[in-house]
């Protein structure tokens, strides 16, 4: 899938999607004092995070029904996204969908029942395909923006979600929210995900519940996260470091993401000359300089970085007891393949050493490993993917 440019621009306008940031501000964490906070045996065992029986490889659907509205970001799900995905070993899907977008401004904030029929359609493929499914509410901007206006009506949603869904197998497990961002920080989050688990406890007493860390579910925020003493919720973490690497020149970040030519793992054969609006900015300034010439052990773009990530994701499954996954992970079509290759097997390493299920972003965007049309994957990237 290729969305333009111009496109993109227009969609994040209307939409307000937001662009992930690599600099955490000042952590607005804080206790609601309601919930424990160690309650919980450590979930590592052996060195290994406990896994998550049928949802240790997957593939995110993505861009489909999480886009605006399906088909606007050149996605539609079909039978051959579900077939492929088994076929090729995945033992589940997730299921990006922008509810937000198909649901009544007001209370009881009604979800389109043709929308719903059609996530419907998306969970019966999973389920007929032998797979598990995440099902995930995405993209829901404006209550990163505007949360109090907005809490209802997330609870309202999954109010729906959790009555349709009643009686499903546990091979569906729902995820709360993607990429909790700006507004929508850990005081509030803490306040807002045990009152969602609740309500879908009534119908769901042992569904898996995944729960993403602040910052667009990054790992330096996975500390910050109240959960009830439930060992069926899982923390759900994104990695996408190092950033300069896996988003250049994505057309919805910002300017100092704009260089393109980062390889992986750096230093590169010769120096890179960062943008003009790179260089604006001092963090992405010493990531180029250090990039241009520290040795591959020390380098921003490598292992390192990596696998510092992985160390924190299990640390906090070990002293929080909730088990963890790595829900998003890819590396945009910008980068050249060989490298792209180089972090997807890095990746996978790392999170399979320490028993961490993981998910790819994505089937059919700028991360694209599928070509629906003829049922191939996209190599090489195809390949790193499924050994
Ligand atoms: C977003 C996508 C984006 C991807 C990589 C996902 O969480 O929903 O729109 O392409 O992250 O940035």
């Amino acid at each position: 899938m290729f969305r333009t440019t111009l496109f993109a621009t227009l969609a994040v306008l209307i939409t307000g999607c937001a662009a992930r940031t690599a600099t955490p501000s000042q952590p607005t964490t804080g206790s609601t004092g309601s919930t424990p906070r160690v309650a919980l045996k450590s979930a590592v065992v052996d060195g290994k995070v406990l896994p998550i029986p049928g949802f240790m490889r997957g593939i995110n659907l993505g861009n489909g029904l999480d886009a605006p509205s399906e088909g606007e970001w050149n996605v539609i799900l079909a039978p051959k996204h579900f077939e492929m995905a088994k076929a090729g070993g995945f033992d589940h899907v997730r299921l990006p969908v922008r509810f937000s977008a198909h649901a009544a401004e007001q209370s009881p904030y009604t979800i389109d029942p043709k929308f719903f029929e059609r996530v419907d359609w998306a969970l019966n493929q999973a389920q007929g395909n032998g797979l598990g499914v995440i099902l995930d509410v995405h993209h829901y901007n404006e209550l990163m923006e505007e949360p109090d206006a907005h809490l209802d009506r997330f609870v309202g949603l999954w109010q729906q979600i959790a009555d349709r869904y009643a009686g499903r197998p546990n091979s569906v497990a729902f995820e709360l929210l993607n990429e909790p961002c700006k507004n929508l920080n850990p005081v509030r989050l803490n306040a807002l995900y045990p009152k969602v688990t609740e309500l879908i406890r009534k119908k769901h007493p042992d569904r898996l519940i995944f729960v993403d860390s602040y910052f667009w579910a990054s790992t330096s925020y996975l500390h910050a996260l109240e959960l009830p003493p439930d060992p069926q919720i899982v923390a759900q973490f994104h990695m996408y470091q190092p950033l300069m690497f896996t988003h250049q020149g994505a057309h919805w970040m910002t300017e100092e993401y704009q260089t393109v030519g980062v390889v992986f793992p750096g230093p590169p054969a010769t120096p890179l000359t960062p943008t003009d609006g790179a260089n604006k900015v001092s963090w992405v300034r010493d990531f180029f300089k250090n990039y241009n010439t520290l040795p591959t052990e020390k380098n921003p773009s490598g292992m390192t970085i990596v696998a510092a990530e992985f160390e924190r994701a299990k640390k906090f499954a070990h002293e929080y007891g909730h088990r963890v996954y790595l829900g998003e992970f890819g590396a945009i079509d910008r980068a050249d393949p060989e490298s792209r290759v180089r972090f997807i097997q890095g990746v996978r390493r790392e999170a399979e050493q320490r028993g961490i299920g993981w998910c790819y972003w994505d089937d059919g965007g700028q991360f694209k490993v599928m070509n629906i049309a003829d049922g191939t994957w996209v190599q090489p990237i195809g390949k790193a993917l499924l050994e």
